[in-house]
């Protein structure tokens, strides 16, 4: 096969020049290298000598048609790991079947083309990309089944492991997750019936697919283990080729559930976020003097975690987490939040529980979990005499201590009621002095390399203007 390169590769098959020619338009977005075939022979000759990242192929060609076409490409282990859309002007239920029982990975008529063609080719070359990372466990008291079915798999891309019984491959669980595990049921030392209640049993195992592989005999048993959740059976003696065929479309379920449960998790979480931000909003806009603070202490958070070797999500987190810090705020009277004198003890007492009111905003938000801390322990002291649980150190959750730093170099540098501004630089030696008793060393020189990489960068956007 041809060495590839960094671009992804797409053979599109399809009898008809002017609808390869659309085709290949609607693919410009993505940047790939695209090679034609006019029919699933010619296509199956280029599939097998170049490894493409998606095929795309049409149902009614002459010389091979695109049922066909599928099907062989899914029979040759060379090419049975290509993902195949198939774009067709038949769309009955029966074509869409016909096609995904060939091994098609999607399907999409031709007149959805236009809209959703680029998205397809992107989630199936996800997927594909997944799939190839995953690790199967094997669990079967014959070694030659196990060889076997090693083997099979680990020329279909998986990566694999194995165990004589149920209690060797429990012991394996402790330290490896496999996507997919593959079990005989009837073996020494623990069978495949108790090692499957184990497995369902305990959360943290519960979610892998469960293959039941064992003899035709056994069918009634097989079935039993179905009611025990296990998620297909193959009966031996079998073909490889059929296993991994189970296997794939297993996975592939798996990946559908899980795609889509992390779709529904994000639209939940924008829609949440996207409310809880307005109630900011509406809480900044009663108080002119805190009108942005929210928005800047997210920005400042988010530009040192990115300097930390933080990831998106955690950056996208850390933005949110600064954005919401004082949520709970929307739980204190006006009367005492925005009093002009001094706070009498209780007053103070007030105030002091919007933390702990924001963290029970944010609480029973699944998505936003890994925030309730920052939220809640954003006015800890280095010291151990801040609120409200007096954390002291690295005790105080990293994401809290650093939007401490923020927090308080913001409010310096914005204008109060009772005091003006400060002006940056007296701000940032404030800061530097409060190292180590309110605020984290690591983290103040993590801000102060943000503030200086932020001036440095505006500067040179001032010069080039
Ligand atoms: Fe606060």
């Amino acid at each position: 096969m041809e060495n590839k390169s960094t671009k992804a590769d797409i053979l599109v098959v399809d009898d008809s020049p002017a609808i390869r020619k659309s085709l290949i338009n609607l693919l410009e977005p993505l940047d790939v290298n695209i090679v034609e075939a006019e029919n699933g022979k010619i296509g199956l000759n280029l599939a097998g000598n170049h490894n493409f990242d998606v095929i795309i192929s049409d149902i009614d060609m002459p010389v091979m048609d695109g049922i066909e076409f599928c099907r062989e490409l899914k029979n040759r282990p060379e090419t049975r790991g290509i993902p195949v859309i198939v774009v067709s002007a038949f769309d009955s239920e029966e074509d869409v079947n016909k096609g995904f029982q060939a091994g098609a990975a999607d399907y999409l008529s031709k007149d959805h083309a236009k809209e959703q063609l680029c998205d397809k080719v992107k989630e199936v070359m996800k997927k594909a990309g997944f799939q190839r990372r995953q690790v199967i466990m094997v669990v079967d008291d014959s070694e030659t089944i196990r060889h076997v079915v090693q083997n099979g798999l680990e020329k279909n891309g998986y990566q694999t492991i194995t165990a004589e019984n149920g209690q060797q491959a429990m012991d394996l669980l402790k330290n490896i997750k496999p996507d997919l595990i593959l079990s005989d049921i009837d073996m020494p030392v623990m069978n495949g019936f108790r090692f499957r209640e184990i497995v369902r049993s305990k959360h943290e195992f519960s979610d892998i697919p469960f293959i039941v592989m064992s003899a035709n005999s056994d069918r009634g048993s097989m079935k039993r283990m179905l009611k025990y959740g296990a998620s297909a059976y193959i009966c031996k003696p079998f073909n490889i080729d059929q296993l991994v065929i189970m296997v794939e479309k297993t996975l592939s379920d798996q990946f559908l559930m899980l795609f889509h449960e992390k779709e529904r998790l994000m639209s939940e979480r924008n829609l949440m976020v996207a409310s809880i931000t307005s109630l900011v909003t509406a809480l900044e806009a009663r108080d002119a003097y805190t009108k942005g603070h929210s928005e800047a202490v997210g920005k400042i958070v988010s530009g040192m975690l990115a300097l930390s070797g933080a990831d998106r999500i955690e950056i996208e987190n850390g933005l949110l987490g600064g954005r919401l810090h004082d949520i709970g705020k929307i739980g204190i009277t006006d009367s005492i939040l925005f009093k002009e004198g001094r706070l009498t003890k209780e007053e103070f007492h007030k105030i002091k529980m919007h933390p702990v009111i924001g963290a029970g905003i944010l609480e029973p938000i699944p998505s936003l979990h890994n925030i309730v801390d920052m939220v809640k322990h954003h006015h800890e002291r280095m010291d151990g005499a801040g609120y409200p649980d007096g954390l002291k150190g690295s005790k105080i959750p990293l994401w809290a201590r650093m939007t401490a730093v923020a927090d308080t170099f913001h409010a310096l540098t914005s204008d109060r009621p009772y005091r003006k501004a400060c002006c940056r630089e007296n701000a940032l030696h404030m800061i530097e002095k409060e190292k180590g008793r309110q605020l984290c060393p690591d983290c103040v020189s993590l801000f102060l390399q943000y503030i200086e990489k932020n001036s440095s960068e505006s500067d040179t956007g001032r010069k080039e203007k």
